[in-house]
């Protein structure tokens, strides 16, 4: 098939690419001149593990290119709109103008038959919205809301592979076709028999901003419960192990520390309180404060227990700061709680210096005058605390009796509960971590 895909960030990027993987004719198409010219020349704008390779091989095939022309997208019989709903300034609410924006340059190039199909995460009633104005301004040509449910790191993964599909639908006939276009389009996936729900344009928004609340409460219960935790001496991890293994919970999504960060859980929890309250029912979505307050203070909490270790002051403290990223395997800072971290240490008078495998550039444009290094070594050089909160691999295998030879104080602080404790004070560490005892 004949595919376009307008906004070309992780998402629109790797979806592009993955449908040329799947057999595809497709072409990305974005406004930014410097990101299509990297990916037509097979390189990631981003950090995401497999993407590069996956980029080259269909771009190899022929069946991918990549344009910042929007007449490019003519032609096509679907036309997947994965632009970003970032939050807007000083406000909750979703800034809807990309996705505003998409939708009316593709009216443009619009025939009848064609199918527009959207991934962003918009509020609810924003596809009822959409498919009015395309019945008005480009007659015959129909609507879907798909979401998208990639995590980034694993996002090729995840495309290639989703738990499931939810088809977000017109009534009637108009349904028929487009459920027959989105089958046409995922066939590999669909014939595997991966679960699909077919529902309204509502439902299927609501689907995703209601998986993004459940994921962002589910961490801040157990960031919760590392706070009794600290109150009581009690152990988060042991007590995320022990109640993980009853089903109905899971283990997953329950790894206490920093809490969470990134381009998603926290603006979609907040424009989704934002909607509820344009629908006046915002009663039914103040727990999502609570959650996003629970959150917040998980990062105040790090701060302080930085100042607890440093005797008291972080006036002059030389602390290194392992891990950028809101999360491993991705260079992605926004919103990222280890960077929050160390700006607020270096705001009371610590000499941080910040080491990230993946996100030092992305973090210096951000934060200039966090000082930055390019190993772990290099910034505990001297230190007299070691803040470990992103938890990449290469943290989680440092040898603590190597490393400890580097820094002036063993004194390390797992903000993401990721370190084998046992080994790191048995190497001489004072070792301290949120909603566990010190070490
Ligand atoms: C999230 C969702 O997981 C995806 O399903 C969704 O498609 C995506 O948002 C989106 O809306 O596009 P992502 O932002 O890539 O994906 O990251 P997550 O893996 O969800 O992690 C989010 C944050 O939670 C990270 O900062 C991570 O460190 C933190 N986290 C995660 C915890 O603090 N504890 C956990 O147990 C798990």
């Amino acid at each position: 098939m004949k595919i376009s895909v307008i906004g070309c960030g992780y998402l629109g990027a790797v979806h592009a690419a993955s449908m040329a993987e799947i057999g595809h004719e497709v072409v990305g198409i974005d406004v930014d001149d410097a990101k299509i010219a990297s990916l037509a020349k097979a390189e990631a704008p981003f950090f995401e593990p497999g993407f590069e390779e996956l980029l080259e091989r269909t771009l190899a095939t022929g069946r991918l290119r990549f344009s910042t022309d929007f007449a490019d997208a003519a032609g096509s019989a679907v036309h997947f709109v994965c632009v970003g709903t970032p939050q807007k300034r000083g406000e909750y609410a979703a800034d809807m103008r990309y996705v505003q924006g998409a939708v009316e340059s593709l009216l443009d190039v619009l025939s009848p038959g064609e199918l527009v199909v959207g991934k962003s995460t918009v509020p609810v009633g924003t596809a009822a919205q959409l498919a009015d104005l395309i019945a008005d301004k480009a007659p015959g040509a129909l609507l879907a809301w798909n979401p998208e449910f990639l995590r980034e790191g694993f996002a090729v993964q995840d495309t290639l592979h989703p738990d499931r599909l939810v088809y977000g639908l017109p009534a009637g006939a108009d349904g028929d076709t487009a459920r027959a276009l989105l089958d046409e389009v995922y066939a590999p996936i669909v014939e595997r028999g991966t679960p699909k729900v077919e529902s309204d344009y509502a439902t299927a928004e609501m689907v995703k901003t209601a998986a993004n609340s459940f994921l962002a409460t589910k961490i801040s219960f157990i960031n919760a419960m590392a706070e009794l935790c600290e109150a009581t001496g009690a152990d988060v991890k042991l007590l995320a192990d022990a109640i993980g293994f009853d089903d109905r919970i899971g283990r997953k999504f329950l790894n206490a520390g920093l809490g969470f960060g990134g381009g998603c859980l926290p603006k979609d929890i907040r424009a989704f309180m934002a909607r509820a309250g344009e629908l006046g029912a915002d009663q039914a979505l103040t727990f999502l404060r609570e959650v996003d307050n629970i959150n917040m203070r998980r990062r105040i909490r790090m701060v302080e227990l930085a100042r607890e270790v440093c005797d008291g002051s972080l006036l002059g403290k030389r602390v290194a700061v392992l891990g950028a990223a809101f999360k491993p395997d991705s260079d992605d800072i926004r919103d990222s709680p280890a960077l929050n971290v160390a700006a607020q240490l270096q705001l009371q008078g610590a000499v941080v210096r910040v080491t990230d495998p993946a996100a030092i550039e992305n973090s210096r444009r951000q934060w200039p005058q966090l000082d930055y290094a390019a190993t772990p070594e290099e910034a505990a050089e001297r230190a007299d605390a070691v803040l470990v909160l992103t938890e990449w691999k290469q943290y989680r295998e440092l040898d603590p009796e190597a490393f400890g030879r580097v820094v002036k104080q063993k004194r390390v602080l797992d903000g993401r509960n990721a370190l084998d404790r046992e080994a790191w004070t048995a190497a001489g560490w004072t070792y301290r971590a949120l909603g566990r005892r010190a070490g």
